[in-house]
């Protein structure tokens, strides 16, 4: 019987069989050929890795646990103890909490650079300065980085520029295009799309870095199930759509709430008003994405009533899924970052951040429009 699924089938298998002593030593000649231990590889999570990296055209992808562990991975291809790390300021929190918190106890020094100084970086320079972390839209304040200029100026510097590209996803940009040495997503998000896997993904533009970001992934152990990651590619398949009806729908909220009188601002770079709109619309292909946040008055009171009535944005602290929702970055994703951090980005009791799903925009606006009355 010849069977040929037009889908492939989920391995769930921690291992694999091997004939013979001669088949093992096969597998040790031709990597690729054929897998051992799924930490190492499975058919799964390589067909994973093998569409994010045609997506965002790389040399060669990793597929890891989460977004996290691909921040790790993408770090630990670049740095080691004594090593310096430059961060842009307007990050996700976990990056800033696994900077803080933990790389620092490895011996990987941070500093933040404030978001007007990524395109000259002298003044933050080390000796050791080996990377740049930023991301193409930021999360919360969807501030846009000039991909380009970053590279430009972490390259005349020696650094490697490493893209966090979470919430443009490749449909919007493609960092590696820009000159990016490593990009990365928390595929949990947009990639798969459902809310209801947690992966991520590092590509990387050169061979020798693919091979030592599998390498960090092996024996790390940050490699991702074959479940997680065959979910992750049926998300795939509808990348480009969902991303067309998320950035339609979102843009349609974000002038909607720009009109509205409690709302005290947007933060949304398909809005003229937006302070990078011009290079959000070249970098973009002119899609702006589906997340955005706004500013309540900052008191409690205002917000909670907001999240009440709000039926179709739940207060749920992620983002992404086709399905709409609500976070509030000071008291989740960013609740890590230093108050001294969050004052300088404005992080405060107001700041809601949107996750656009693609709904019927009319019960999306209709909903907003009873829920900030
Ligand atoms: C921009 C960004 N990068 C990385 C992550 C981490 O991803 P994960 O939650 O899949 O570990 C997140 C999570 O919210 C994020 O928003």
């Amino acid at each position: 019987m010849n069977i040929r699924p037009k889908i492939t089938p989920i391995y769930q298998t921690s291992v694999f069989k091997f004939e013979d002593l001669d088949a093992v030593q096969q597998y040790f000649d031709e990597p690729g050929s054929r897998y051992l231990y799924s930490r190492n590889g499975n058919p799964n999570s390589d067909e994973l890795a093998d569409a994010v990296n045609r997506w965002e055209g790389g040399a060669g992808a990793l597929a890891t646990g989460s977004g996290m562990a691909a921040i790790f991975a993408a770090l630990l291809t670049y740095c080691q103890a004594g090593d310096h790390v430059l961060c842009a300021a307007d990050i996700y929190g976990g990056s800033a909490a696994l900077l803080n918190l933990e790389l620092s106890r490895l011996g990987i020094a941070v500093s933040y650079v404030p978001f007007e100084e990524l395109d000259d970086l002298s003044a933050h320079l080390r000796p050791t300065t080996r990377l740049l972390l930023c991301e193409t839209m930021s999360n919360p304040l969807l501030r846009v980085v000039d991909l380009r200029a970053a590279a430009v100026e972490c390259h005349r510097h020696g650094l490697r520029l490493v893209v966090d590209n979470t919430f443009a996803t490749p449909v919007l940009t493609r960092p590696l295009a820009y000159g990016a040495d490593l990009m990365l997503h928390s595929v949990t998000k947009y990639l798969a799309g459902h809310s209801d896997v947690t992966a991520g993904a590092v590509v990387a533009r050169t061979a020798e870095d693919a091979a030592r970001l599998c390498q960090i992934g092996t024996v790390f152990g940050l490699t991702l199930s074959p479940m997680e990651s065959w979910l992750s590619v049926r998300g795939l398949k509808t990348l480009r759509l969902r991303v067309a009806a998320h950035s339609e729908n979102a843009w349609a909220v974000a002038e909607f709430l720009e009109e509205h009188p409690v709302v005290a601002a947007v933060y949304y770079p398909g809005l003229p008003t937006h302070s990078q709109h011009a290079l959000a619309m070249t970098q973009g292909g002119g899609r702006f994405g589906g997340m955005l946040s706004f500013r309540l008055p900052d008191d409690p009171a205002v917000v909670n009533s907001f999240m009440r009535r709000s039926q179709r944005f739940p207060f749920a602290p992620s983002l992404a899924g086709v399905d709409s929702s609500c976070s509030h970055p000071l008291s989740t994703s960013h609740r890590a970052l230093t108050d001294a951090q969050r004052t300088e980005l404005g992080i405060t009791v107001g700041l809601v951040r949107l996750s656009v799903g693609i709904e019927p925009v009319e019960e999306l606006l209709a909903d907003l429009a009873q829920a900030l009355d």
